[in-house]
């Protein structure tokens, strides 16, 4: 049975784009995995911490040796690093915020970045593990438009993932959500616009696999 991790950022609900194509993802990675099991972490249901000094000692502190206000510390991390482990697959959904990934996202990322859990001196330590990341914006940050540089988002997740060991990282650019934004055009249209690539997505991971295991 394959376990898709679906991390979630978006504050908004019924009308994230980022939400409703990370959900027509998991409706075509359900059809091609009927005994898949799909593990949600809404990163706007659980409130992360910043990490704090008791966190940095419990990280870089031996078990035996924390302070039980380390070990508390850590125990949302550790959750969350199992959870990332225990992932065959791995969808991200987030919006772009300020050029970058919203903050509660990038308290994950310091949640789960953790020395001799997901890194340690000689590299990444997770399996490598296809990704797919959806990235909702309000412009466009496709190759040659006016804004390609200032993308932040998409070079960080791959660094940055990478850096744990994940390396098959794929990014769907799903811009343009200023024109919903400012009412000049509709929010069903701009799913649908973005609905083919998607599935297609959702479908070449689920090939993928079918390949591996085809091999092993
Ligand atoms: C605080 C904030 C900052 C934003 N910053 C950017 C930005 O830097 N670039 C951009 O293209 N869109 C930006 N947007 C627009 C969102 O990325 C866009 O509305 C996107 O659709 C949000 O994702 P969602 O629909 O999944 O909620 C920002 C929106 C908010 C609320």
């Amino acid at each position: 049975m394959k376990t898709l991790l679906n991390i979630q950022s978006s504050p908004r609900f019924e009308t994230s784009l980022s939400r409703v194509l990370s959900d027509q993802f998991i409706q075509q990675w359900l059809k091609d995995h009927p005994d898949g099991r799909v593990i949600t972490r809404d990163l706007m249901k659980t409130q992360l911490p910043f990490i704090s000094i008791e966190w940095l000692g419990g990280a870089f502190m031996p078990a035996k040796k924390q302070t039980p206000e380390m070990v508390k510390a850590m125990q949302l991390s550790d959750e969350l690093v199992a959870e990332l482990k225990n992932a065959d697959q791995i969808l991200i959904g987030t919006p772009m915020h300020n050029y970058n990934v919203p903050a509660n996202f990038k308290a994950y990322i310091d949640q789960v970045v953790r020395f001799n859990h997901t890194y340690n001196l000689n590299g990444g330590m997770l399996d490598d593990r296809k990704t797919t990341v959806i990235l909702a914006t309000a412009r466009f940050y496709t190759a040659g438009a006016p804004e390609e540089q200032c993308n932040y988002v998409s070079g960080f997740l791959k660094c940055i993932l990478g850096y744990m060991g994940i390396k098959d990282v794929s990014i769907l650019l799903a811009g343009g959500m200023k024109a919903v934004n400012l009412g000049q055009d509709t929010f069903e249209n701009y799913v649908e616009k973005y609905r083919a690539e998607v599935i297609e997505a959702a479908k070449s991971t689920s090939d993928r696999i079918k390949n591996q295991n085809s091999i092993s």
